[in-house]
């Protein structure tokens, strides 16, 4: 049977391939989602995607996945740099947990480059545009001992 993962996305993320498409590109979510759900029928995951501008929406569907999901990849937007209570949350959580952020944090503002959520992920990527979805659920795929990456 595939393994639940719950893929959560922060604040603005909604309006992915519409906002700054020079950083973040012009597929939307809707699209990542399309790609991940294709990939992931021969790593025998089944993702479950979300999306909330809201802090305490994401706390809860943490909260859903303690009892629903084997693993968790999230990108928390600009809550990876602003919120102790989702690292909290996750923390709360038994399964593996990975952080994506579609841009590299790293060579951006020097606000961006500090995220809570990091020190709870077994792994961060960033800077791989939308493609870093898919790299997470390979990973996982490793990680939960099934095929893959
Ligand atoms: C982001 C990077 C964050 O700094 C930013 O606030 C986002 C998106 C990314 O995916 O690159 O909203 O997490």
């Amino acid at each position: 049977m595939s393994q639940t993962v719950f893929v959560i996305n922060g604040p603005n993320l909604n309006l992915l391939g519409l906002r700054q498409p020079e950083i973040y590109g012009s597929e939307t979510l809707a699209d990542v989602e399309e790609r991940c759900v294709k990939l992931s029928k021969d790593l025998g995951l089944a993702p479950k995607f979300f999306q909330s501008n809201a802090e305490h929406e994401i706390i809860d569907l943490i909260h859903k996945a303690r009892h629903e999901a084997a693993a968790i990849v999230i990108n928390p937007a600009a809550y990876s740099h602003t919120s102790v209570a989702i690292f909290d949350a996750l923390n709360t959580f038994d399964g593996i947990v990975l952080e994506v952020h579609i841009s590299n944090i790293h060579a951006r503002e020097a606000f961006r480059h500090h995220s809570f959520v990091s020190a709870r992920a077994e792994g961060v990527i960033a800077g791989f545009g939308t493609q870093g979805y898919e790299l997470a659920l390979l990973r996982l795929a490793r990680l939960l001992n099934r095929s893959g990456a």
